[in-house]
């Protein structure tokens, strides 16, 4: 028990303990008792929800999906499969995978009639403008998945991850003028995705075995986060009863700005401008630590993390495996690596610990696979997906089934009245 003493009077509020050690002042009958509420903002402070998916310690720089360290699952897992296991809570037999994948492979079409919508979007419309569109329109095609029940999440669960790769590699096409590829069954999640972006109706894509595994990895190490912006989006937006295809197109909305997923194109952006300035990054550095100049070291720093970004470390060693693969250089690459050092040894960023984060060297892997900077952020939601689908389960799964609604501290006019229009000033 906690202890509060307010106005005289003493609260005891139940401290709730997590599986690993994390704790927690439940205050949830504080305004009912005592007439106060708690304020919290940028909810630093605030635990929202008690989940069982993932589990991250920003001090020590862990991250865990389903109790299973990332570093594992990096070197020995799939994207498909860590799907399975954020979502279903195990990691699946030979058959439940194999099952998964079929269903998987058996929705990636999208309805032939979506091709239409497409057509609406203006040629320069961000793609994660099209995506979240897309997503929302994809419940409309399928009405008869939205119901509840087992069998209906499993279908809307699979379609949902399936069908975001085809609308984003088909929104890709369609910002170059370049005809759809359609998917092929043969081919496994992420070699499919580059297929349909890639290929040519003349000829297919190389699908070299280090740029799959590259993509593939990306996508795994962004499959889930506990409870960021966008994945608070979702879990919000669920709780109102609104269906998965509705709360997954608001997790889009959620995660395209650049202080979040939007990061890793503002990142390559970042570095592309001091590669062309000429600077070797340290005048960058300098106007990124003034408060007020507009400027951050995007792809540094997190609201948890406080600690190198365990993520950040298994992209960096993955972004010199695969350009050495490649046999390519980049000169952002030696860019990033020297913003790091110079940013770890400046005491700005290491009194506030901030650090790289999983967007700093993403950018580097996907601009040496050939992908779009405006379809960075794109990829990252591909790979969150998985994450909001889990989070969205545990809402409709909740015994509790509340919705979710915080409240305010009013601080505006009191005591005012309407004038009429005439006598305004
Ligand atoms: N460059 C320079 N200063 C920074 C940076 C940065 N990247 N990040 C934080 N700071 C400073 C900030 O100005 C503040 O300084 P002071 O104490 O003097 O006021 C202090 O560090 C704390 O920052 P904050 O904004 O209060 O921290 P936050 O927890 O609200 O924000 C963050 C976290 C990720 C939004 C922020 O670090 C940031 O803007 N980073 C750059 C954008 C970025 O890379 N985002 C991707 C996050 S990882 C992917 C994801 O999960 O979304």
């Amino acid at each position: 028990m906690a202890r509060l003493e307010l106005d005289g009077k003493t609260y005891e509020l139940p401290v709730v303990v997590g599986s690993e050690g994390e704790r927690a002042i439940d205050i949830s009958s504080l305004r009912k008792d005592s007439g106060y509420i708690t304020l919290d903002e940028s909810y630093g402070n605030t635990g929202s929800c008690i989940s069982n998916i993932t589990f991250i310690d920003g001090e020590k720089g862990i991250l865990r999906y389903r109790g299973i360290p990332i570093e594992e699952l990096a070197e020995k897992s799939s994207f498909v499969e860590a799907a399975y296991l954020l979502i279903w809570g195990k990691l699946p037999t030979t058959e439940e995978l194999s099952t998964f994948s079929a269903l998987l492979t058996k929705h990636e079409m999208l309805h032939e009639d979506m091709r239409f919508h497409f057509e609406g979007f203006p040629p320069n419309a961000h793609p994660m403008a099209i995506l979240s569109s897309m997503i929302n329109a994809t419940g409309c095609f399928y009405p008869q998945v939205l119901g509840d029940g087992h069998e209906q999440f499993l279908m809307q669960a699979a379609r949902l991850i399936s069908q975001v790769r085809t609308i984003a590699a088909f929104s890709y096409r369609k910002s170059l003028g370049l005809p759809n590829i359609y998917p092929k069954p043969t081919y496994k999640y992420t070699a499919n995705l580059l297929h349909m972006m890639f290929s040519e109706p003349y000829q297919d894509f190389e699908l070299l075995p280090e740029i799959v595994q590259a993509l593939d990895l990306i996508f795994l190490l962004h499959a889930d986060h506990e409870q960021n912006c966008s994945t608070a989006t979702v879990r919000i937006v669920a709780s109102s009863k609104a269906n998965l295809f509705a709360s997954a197109a608001a997790g889009v909305c959620a995660l395209w700005g650049p202080l979040h997923g939007g990061a890793n194109q503002a990142v390559l952006e970042m570095l592309e401008q001091i590669h062309q300035s000429g600077d070797n990054g340290s005048k960058f550095i300098e106007q990124a630590k003034v408060k007020n100049s507009g400027k951050r070291l995007m792809g540094f720093g997190h609201r948890v993390y406080k600690n190198y970004d365990p993520r950040a470390r298994i992209i960096k060693k993955k972004c010199d495996q695969l350009l050495a693969a490649l046999s390519k250089k980049d000169p952002l690459l030696d860019i990033a690596k020297r913003l790091e050092e110079a940013a770890l040894s400046d005491s700005y960023f290491t009194e506030r610990k901030l650090y790289p984060n999983v967007d700093f060297y993403s950018g580097i892997i996907m601009r040496a696979i050939g992908i779009p900077i405006n379809m960075f952020t794109v990829m990252f939601a591909i790979g969150r997906m998985p994450g909001w689908i889990a989070n969205f389960k545990e809402i409709l799964e909740s015994l509790d089934g509340h919705i979710s609604r915080p409240r305010q501290i009013y601080n505006g006019p009191q005591d005012n009245h309407y004038i009429p229009i005439g006598k305004r000033k």
